[in-house]
């Protein structure tokens, strides 16, 4: 079982869109996968049209140690081998764990080790844009991390306060296994430069990925919730030297 964590401290990358179509391209060819939603807007039910204010059984009511809830009775079923579980109540699990990223790192261990028995290939965690309790926690449970990263200076610049995280947190940087450029539009002088730029800053270390394209279809099918393997087969084909990447990892 791999754990794997989306996670840029910057928002509208595409945190939640890759790591919802990557969890349904590994279903699709047959992993069983299980995407833990921590979006702080719920992100990842809203892009598999999961009604996010139907009450049901949430991350929270799994880490919360006045709830005797396990972690089946908080999974649904969002797609043929593809599990969610959902968020809710984000700031107030931050509260109640009041700087103590440990002891909510503790409690993960010890609520998420059924897991084991599940028979989960892959566990992806859709991560908030944020130096959190929560994002704290999760990066140390987790053995990978994925950063989708916009072409823009600022945001390429902005990578080295998350190696400055990881750094705090005493979390060695090769957890970082994936550098993925997203919204990159090829026609522009400033989206080539900057995905060279990307390249470059990481030459040597084949973390960043192929870039993933602005398309329109990836915005509308996110919006409809859809995955784009469900809505477009033109858009789908740029995730597959992704996918590809993914599943070499060992
Ligand atoms: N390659 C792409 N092409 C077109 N639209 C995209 C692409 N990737 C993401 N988007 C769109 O950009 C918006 C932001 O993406 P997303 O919500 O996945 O970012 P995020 O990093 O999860 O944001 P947050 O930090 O708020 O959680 C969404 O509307 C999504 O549909
Ligand atoms: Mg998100």
């Amino acid at each position: 079982m791999k754990k794997i964590a989306f996670y840029n401290n910057k928002g509208g990358v595409g945190k939640s869109t890759l790591a919802v179509n990557i969890a349904h391209a590994l279903a699709k060819v047959d992993y069983k996968v299980l995407l833990i939603d921590l979006d702080s807007q719920n992100d990842c039910s809203l892009m598999l049209g999961i009604d996010r204010n139907q009450e049901r059984k949430s991350f929270y009511d799994l880490i919360n140690p006045h709830s005797a809830a396990n972690i089946k009775e908080c999974i649904i079923e969002a797609r043929e081998n593809l599990d969610l579980l959902p968020n809710s109540k984000y700031e107030i699990i931050e509260k109640e764990f009041n700087n103590n990223a440990m002891f909510l790192t503790t409690l993960l261990d010890e609520k998420l080790a059924g897991l084991e028995e599940m028979d989960y290939d892959y566990v992806i965690f859709d991560c908030s844009p944020s130096r959190s309790i929560i994002n704290s926690a999760i990066l140390f449970f987790i053995d990978y991390i994925f950063i989708p990263v916009q072409l823009e200076i600022p945001a390429i610049d902005g990578l080295a306060t998350i190696f400055d995280y990881l750094e705090d947190l005493r979390l060695d940087f090769a957890k970082i296994k994936l550098i993925i450029p997203n919204m990159y539009d090829s026609r522009t002088n400033e989206g080539r430069e900057n995905l060279k730029m990307l390249e470059e800053s990481f030459a040597g270390q084949e973390i960043v990925t192929n870039p993933v394209y602005r398309r329109i279809k990836i915005t509308e099918a996110t919006k409809q919730g859809k995955t784009i393997f469900e809505y477009d087969e033109e858009a789908q084909k740029q995730l597959y030297p992704i996918i590809e990447r993914v599943v070499e990892i060992d």
